[in-house]
């Protein structure tokens, strides 16, 4: 057995993202010692990819909000799949979280009378988003951090956990490595928090960052914690199509919601074509009118363009699908009609991101779009009032936690989950470890795992990993992206399996001294199983709901309408069964009818 080197802590936060630091920080104000591990840099992780606000009813802008309106506007983006106490919680808490965060330090736009400004986006009846500029990830990050760093925590930064550590059916650790130098690390801890982000890089097009492996969702799941909503997976609807290199990354929501655009290879603004009837009474009928909600945002209805991202990005596709792409096979985003000035002001990063990336100066050209995998509503099933998962001692927050979105999560929902749910975790795992002790981890987990990290080491001319995960996105891409039907679904269950056997021969060379190759033939394998029960899942809903579009089922089924899929590991297999979706009290339903 190789050697390695043992922390311990009250509280081991898993993830470094804004809701990983908001975990930390209630940990640590409840006096526990709190580790945090992250498989990247401090200061990196995919919340800086929510660029263009935090939702929450301040009604700074539009006096009528209030949480009521964020909460019916939660459950109808979510397609009432939600836990409704989940976003009851969360639409009640997310003001006073935005203003912690601005106790913290945050910088926020301000509105002329100097209170947080806020913006448009989709599917929020009003002008919800606190924003700064269109760098709002970047700057919750930095605050977090910054507040953690002062309280004092200990940091293990690019370090992989590969397996969640039990004894008996509670959660008293992890094991992974350090990336730098290949050396092992065993955490011993109280309770865990995992806070490990999403996993869209089974996808070949994505906003992801390559973190984004799904490690945190398998480590719960391989250690028996129970999976919901795993075929329901966002694509943004707006993600930059040109040039190559620069495919999937993010062309922020607030484009639109500073009253950009889209348009068709024709010049046509097709948007108008593609109101769900659901949100008619409340959409826009004309440019016309449309400019009028743009300029005074009372009395008139919405720009189609700010109809939720599963609705824009259907369009997009089938845009493209029926031969009205625009020249690199997108649609157009336009905003240069706002002003130079504006522009430069209120979307700085994206004026850079495509002048520099893309040599296209926004203030006077169109983007070219194309929806792309941004985030996962599905995840780890957790308790909405402490966020505890069904393994005693893990906790889950953020996007690896499943609850608060439902079938579509609404631009903007995610910062603000960061902090309600992050803290609530953060808490709630705190108090546990202070009436905890530590437990020995069984030691045969411990080496069953160093012998699926060493394992490519000892075999020769086997499987490249790289060229798995290629395969992997390849398929992923083609047949289980957003419009799915019963044979793209199964053509890609197959692919699948078919890459999964020849996983079991991967082989890397070289040592363990940051080795990217052998980095990449563990999380190679947290893909796969993610990509199976994603697929599996999707194969048995056999309806259309937000996310997921199933083209051989386009309508909404009642049966449906009320369960979620669950998947929990049985054995070696994967169970699947649907659950009831828990049913909101009379008084949110009157919220809800309107
Ligand atoms: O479009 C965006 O700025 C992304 C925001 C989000 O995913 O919440």
């Amino acid at each position: 057995m190789r050697n390695y080197e043992t922390f311990e802590y009250d509280v081991l936060v898993v993830g470094a993202g804004g809701a990983g630091l908001r975990a930390a920080i209630g940990a640590i104000e409840a006096g526990c010692k709190v580790g945090v591990v992250s498989k990247s840099l401090l200061g990196k992780a995919h919340t800086v990819m929510a660029e263009g606000g935090a939702a929450c009813a301040l009604a700074n802008v539009d006096p009528e909000d209030g949480w009521k309106v964020h909460f019916r506007d939660t459950m109808r983006g979510g397609k009432f799949l939600n836990n409704w106490r989940t976003v009851e919680i969360f639409a009640k808490e997310a003001p006073e979280r935005i203003l912690e965060l601005e106790r913290y330090g945050a910088v926020f736009d301000r509105t002329p009378q100097g209170l947080i400004s806020q913006r448009a986006f989709g599917g929020h009846k009003y002008r919800r988003l606190a924003h700064v500029g269109d760098r709002t990830g970047l700057e919750l990050i930095r605050t977090l951090q910054d507040k953690a760093v002062a309280l004092g925590f200990e940091s293990h930064m690019e370090t992989t956990l590969t397996r969640l550590l039990t004894s008996g059916d509670r959660i008293v650790g992890a094991i992974g490595y350090r990336r730098s130098d290949g050396g092992l690390c065993l955490f011993k801890a109280k309770a865990v928090v995992l806070a490990s982000g999403g996993w869209g890089r089974m996808y070949k097009f994505t906003s992801n960052s390559w973190e984004s492996t799904g490690d945190g969702v398998m480590m719960a799941f391989e250690a028996g914690a129970e999976l919901r909503d795993m075929e329901m997976v966002q694509f943004h609807p707006t993600g930059m199509i040109w040039p190559p290199g620069m495919r999937g990354i993010l062309v922020t929501e607030g484009v639109r919601g500073e009253g950009g655009i889209l348009k068709n290879g024709n010049g046509e603004r097709f948007m108008f074509s593609h109101v769900p009837d659901f949100y008619r009474a409340e959409t826009a009928e004309t440019p016309e009118e449309a400019l009028r909600w743009v300029d005074d945002k009372k009395n008139n209805r919405r720009p189609p363009e700010l109809l939720p991202r599963d609705v824009v990005a259907r369009a997009i596709y089938k845009e493209v699908k029926e031969g009205r792409g625009s020249e690199h096979g997108g649609v157009y985003l336009d905003v240069s009609h706002k002003g130079a000035d504006y522009i430069k002001k209120k979307l700085p990063s994206m004026y850079d991101q495509f002048l520099h990336l893309g040599d296209v100066d926004i203030t006077r050209q169109p983007m070219e779009v194309y929806p792309t995998i941004h985030y996962a509503m599905g995840g780890v099933t957790s308790e909405p009032e402490t966020c505890a998962t069904t393994l005693q001692g893990l906790f889950a927050a953020g996007e690896v936690a499943c609850g608060l979105h439902g079938a579509n999560r609404l631009g903007g929902n995610s910062l603000t989950d960061l902090l309600v749910f992050g803290k609530r975790a953060g808490d709630a795992a705190g108090a546990f470890a202070k009436s905890s002790s530590f437990y020995e981890p069984d030691t045969h987990q411990i080496e069953e795992e160093i012998e699926t990290l060493f394992a490519p080491f000892g075999r020769k001319d086997g499987e490249n990993p790289f060229t798995l995960h290629a395969e992997l996105q390849e398929t992923m891409q083609t047949g289980a992206m957003i419009a799915r039907t019963e044979e793209s679904l199964t053509t890609t269950l197959n692919e699948i399996k078919q890459v999964q056997e020849r996983a079991k021969n991967i082989s890397v060379s070289g040592d363990e001294k940051f080795n990217p190759s052998w980095h990449a033939a563990r999380d190679v394998l947290f893909m796969l199983t993610s990509s199976e029960i994603l697929v599996r899942s999707a194969l048995e809903r056999k309806e259309s709901r937000g996310g997921h579009w199933r083209t051989d089922y386009p309508n909404e089924d009642p049966f449906w309408a009320k369960h979620n899929v669950c998947a929990k590991k049985e054995g070696e297999n994967i169970k699947l069964y649907a659950t009831p979706v828990p049913e909101p009290p009379a008084e949110y339903q009157e919220i809800l009818k309107d």
